[in-house]
C-alpha cells in the first residue's frame, strides 16, 4: 500500500470512529452532544462516540451515543433526552458517573438499546422505562441501583435481553414477569438482594436463559424446569431455595445448570441423564441417593456434587 492510500485509510477510520465533528450529522444534535460533553467534567480530553443515520426518517440525526471508559465525572446530563432519534445509548465503565438514571431518557421513544453499566449510578430502576416500547435490550448491571424491580417492565413488547445483575436491588421478582407481553427475554438478576419466592406465573414461561444466582430467594424453584421446555441456561446458585428434586424434569436442551448453595433435597432423577449438560453443579445442598449413571452426569468431578447429605455413585464413592 502506498503512503497516500494509508493516509486516506487513516483519515477514513478517524472520520468514522470518533468525533462530534462528523460533517453530515444534524447540527442541533451535534450542539446537544457538545452540551452533554461539557457538563461531564474532565481535565483530560475525550470524545463521545456518535453515529448518525443516513436515510429516510432519521435523515442525519444522531442515532447512537456511546460514552465508554472516558475520564468523566458527574451525573447523566438532562440533555440526553434531547436526541429524539437515539436508538442506542451507552454509558459504560465510568467510575465517576453518579446520581440517578436521568429521567429525560423517558423522551427517547426510539431507543432500542440502553446500557448503563459499570458506573456508580444510584437510585431505582425507573418505572418510565416501560414507556420505551422499542427497547430490545436493557443492561443496568454493575451499578449501585437500589429499590425493587418495577413490575411495569413486563409490558415491554420487544425486550430480548434484561440484565439487572450486580446491583443492590431488594424486594421480590414481580408477578408480572410471568406474562411478558412479547418474547420471553433472557433474564439476568444475579448478585442483588432479591427475596421471596419465584412467582408461580414464571413457571408457564419457556426461558432461554435465566440467572437468579447470589440473591436471597427461597421456596420452590422447580417450576422453572420441565421436560418440554427449551431452556439452555439456569443459574440459581447461592440462594435459599428449598424443594424436592426427585420429580423435577430437566429440559432436554439444558447445557448449563448451577444449583449450588441452596437447601435442595431429594435425589437426582434418572431423566436428568437426557440433558446435554456441559456445566453442572449441585454442591452444597441436601441431596441424597445414587447419582444416575449415563448421559453427562459422570463427566463432572466430585466438586460438582460434594457437600450434600448422602449422594453416592460416580464420581463420588459407590453406593452400598
Ligand atoms: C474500565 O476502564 C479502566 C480505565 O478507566 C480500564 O483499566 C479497565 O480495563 C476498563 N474495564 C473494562 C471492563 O472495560
Ligand atoms: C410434553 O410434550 C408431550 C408431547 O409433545 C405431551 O404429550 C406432554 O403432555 C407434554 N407435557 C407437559 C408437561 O406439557
Ligand atoms: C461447584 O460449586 C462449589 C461451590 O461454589 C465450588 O467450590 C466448586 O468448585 C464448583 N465445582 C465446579 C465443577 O464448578
Amino acid at each position: 500500500m502506498d503512503k497516500t492510500m494509508t493516509l486516506l485509510l487513516f483519515l477514513f477510520t478517524l472520520l468514522f470512529t470518533t468525533s462530534i465533528s462528523k460533517d453530515h450529522c444534524n447540527k442541533d444534535d451535534k450542539k446537544t452532544v457538545l452540551k452533554i460533553k461539557k457538563s461531564l467534567n474532565s481535565h483530560v480530553p475525550w470524545d463521545p462516540l456518535i453515529e448518525c443515520g443516513g436515510a429516510g426518517d432519521i435523515k442525519d440525526h444522531i442515532i447512537s451515543l456511546i460514552i465508554y471508559g472516558s475520564p468523566i465525572s458527574g451525573q447523566i446530563p438532562p440533555e440526553v433526552g434531547d436526541l429524539p432519534y437515539l436508538e442506542t445509548l451507552i454509558f459504560g465503565n465510568l467510575s465517576k458517573l453518579t446520581g440517578p438514571i436521568q429521567p429525560t431518557i423517558a423522551k427517547l421513544k426510539k431507543l432500542r438499546t440502553l446500557r448503563l453499566t459499570l458506573t456508580k449510578l444510584t437510585g431505582p430502576v425507573p418505572d418510565f422505562l416501560s414507556q420505551l416500547k422499542n427497547l430490545v435490550e436493557i443492561d443496568l448491571s454493575h451499578n449501585d441501583l437500589s429499590g425493587s424491580i418495577p413490575s411495569s417492565l413486563s409490558m415491554l413488547p420487544n425486550i430480548f435481553n434484561f440484565i439487572l445483575s450486580y446491583n443492590k436491588l431488594t424486594g421480590s421478582i414481580p408477578e408480572s414477569f410471568g406474562s411478558f407481553s412479547g418474547t420471553v427475554p433472557d433474564l439476568y438478576l444475579s448478585h442483588n438482594q432479591l427475596s421471596g419466592s419465584i412467582p408461580k406465573s414464571l413457571g408457564k414461561l419457556d426461558f432461554n436463559r435465566i440467572d437468579f444466582s447470589w440473591n436471597k430467594l427461597e421456596g420452590d424453584a422447580s417450576i422453572l424446569f420441565g421436560a418440554n421446555k427449551t431452556t439452555g441456561y439456569i443459574d440459581l446458585s447461592r440462594n435459599m431455595f428449598q424443594f424436592d428434586l426427585s420429580k423435577v424434569k430437566i429440559p432436554k436442551t439444558l447445557g448449563i445448570l448451577e444449583l449450588n448453595h441452596n437447601g435442595i433435597t431429594g435425589n437426582i432423577p434418572v431423566q436428568w441423564t437426557e440433558a446435554p449438560l456441559q456445566f453442572f453443579n449441585v454442591s452444597y445442598n441436601r441431596l441424597c441417593g445414587c447419582i444416575p449413571s449415563g448421559g453427562k452426569l459422570q463427566t463432572f468431578d466430585t466438586s460438582s456434587y460434594f457437600h450434600n447429605k448422602c449422594l453416592c455413585g460416580a464420581p463420588l464413592k459407590s453406593c452400598k
